[in-house]
């Protein structure tokens, strides 16, 4: 354990929390070069000290030893939590027991959380929402309800004469450095950005709900949830959000056109032949952008990024081996870190014998909660002119679908008989 105690963080306020240098993969999914560090608080108020959040399990004897040296237990009254996620209430039920006392508050969406996490009768916990606070006795801790930043029971915490937020996940990074404040570790640039791409980003809409409820605030500084405190210069880091979370780059087609992106990849040249006839009727219908894109000439980076801004997705591949080709399920696993629900999407593609491709991305394309309404077209081999007229219209109506023009309409049953008896 490191020998460093509780670090003051602004008068009566201090950091209690864990360095864990030594952690190489946080959550399977993230890479930490450093480590990173559980941030807990401890404020002190003239009627009572809240603690904010804890730490992951394996840490909480640092913790305990830092907090004895600013609180006694019998003196906490309120223990916040701001997000429910073990690297943050791993010490919980122990604090819970040295400080029986103290009263939890959490967000609404915290509730099934917590009872799981702490398995016994008659625990006692305080729903709490923006506009919500607790007295400490000078010092008022305000809750800012930010849902899904990183998991749906998120929340900050603003204490008001100190100007600090307690930001939770939000604005941290794993980044381990002792010295703790912004100005004075190294350079962890890469990290705040990484973080903010792999947690937040794909619940964006959400970080720019929260960014209305934290801009307005005069903030002095940001403790979050891990990595650096935020001191220098605090406000940037919120400009930096609002600037992740904003669209990448100017779209000229304007807010009230629609944009759809086909991507395809093709060895025999036959699914690129469908591709562009997919993109050809599509054209056809004024209001959307069409894109056209083969995925052997490029990475997945932009494309996802591009993806993130799209209203509709085709994709395109042949059946190779029984199944899609590795480019495209490349392409649809990168979507982990952006919303795709309820964008539009649709398939195609060329196959010899069995073409099982084309099902296989739809039924991914509805697993991650994509509208998949028009039947996907496959052609076997070489596309006829009519299996390509089927991709035009595949298009047409994919496009029709993003404009809104597509009305549900009642199939008469006289109507059915004339087309049986054109096929016929
Ligand atoms: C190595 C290889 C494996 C294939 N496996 C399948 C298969 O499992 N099922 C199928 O329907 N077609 C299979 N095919 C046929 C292709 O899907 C077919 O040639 C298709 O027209 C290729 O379209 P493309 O020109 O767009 O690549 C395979 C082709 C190759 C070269
Ligand atoms: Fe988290
Ligand atoms: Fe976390």
């Amino acid at each position: 354990m490191s020998t460093l105690g509780a670090i003051a963080i602004a008068p009566d306020t201090h950091w209690v929390g864990a360095l864990d240098p030594g952690l190489r993969e946080f959550d399977i999914i993230l890479k930490t070069a450093n480590g990173t560090t559980y941030n807990s608080y401890c404020v002190r108020g003239s009627s009572g000290v809240a603690i904010i959040d804890t730490v992951k399990e394996s840490h909480a004897g640092e913790f305990f030893t830092r907090l004895e040296q600013v609180a006694r237990y019998d003196e906490i009254t309120a223990i916040v939590l701001n997000h429910l996620e073990p690297d943050h209430t791993g010490a919980l039920p122990e604090l819970m027991r040295r400080a029986p006392q103290a009263k939890l508050y959490i967000s609404n969406k915290a509730q099934l959380m917590l009872k799981a996490l702490v398995k016994h009768d008659g625990l006692a916990y305080t729903i709490v929402n923006t506009g919500d606070s607790v007295d400490l006795g000078g010092r008022t801790l305000h809750f800012l309800n930010t849902p899904y930043l990183h998991w749906p029971d998120t929340q900050c915490t603003w204490l008001e004469q100190q100007g600090i937020l307690f930001s939770g996940d939000v604005f941290g990074c794993h980044f381990c450095d002792s010295r703790l404040f912004n100005g004075q570790v190294g350079d962890f640039r890469f990290s705040f950005e990484y973080y903010y791409a792999h947690i937040m980003r794909p619940f964006r809409e959400h970080v720019l709900d929260a960014l209305e409820l934290i801009e307005p605030l005069p903030l002095k500084l940001i403790a979050p949830a891990h990595g650096p405190i935020l001191r220098d210069a605090p406000r940037s880091y919120v400009q930096r959000y609002r600037q992740l979370a904003a669209p990448l780059l100017h779209n000229e087609i304007g807010a009230s056109n629609k944009s759809l992106l086909v991507f395809y990849i093709s060895s025999y040249g036959n699914t690129s032949r469908m591709a562009e006839a997919v993109r050809d009727g599509a054209e056809t219908i004024p209001g959307v952008r069409v894109s056209l894109y083969d995925l052997q000439g490029g990475g997945n980076l932009p494309f996802v990024d591009l993806i993130e801004e799209a209203d509709g997705l085709a994709f395109g591949s042949p059946t190779i081996n029984g199944d899609a080709v590795k480019p495209v399920w490349d392409l649809l696993s990168s979507l982990a870190v952006i919303k795709v629900r309820d964008k539009l999407g649709a398939a195609f593609g060329s196959y010899g014998w069995s073409g099982e491709a084309v099902n296989m991305i739809e039924d991914r394309l509805r697993g991650l909660k994509l509208r998949v309404p028009i039947q996907g077209v496959r052609a076997r081999l070489i596309p006829t002119d009519e299996e390509l007229g089927l991709c035009r219209d595949l298009g047409k109506q994919l496009a029709l679908h993003l404009t809104g023009s597509i009305e549900h309409r009642v199939i008469a049953m006289s109507e059915l008989l004339t087309q049986e008896s054109t096929h016929a």
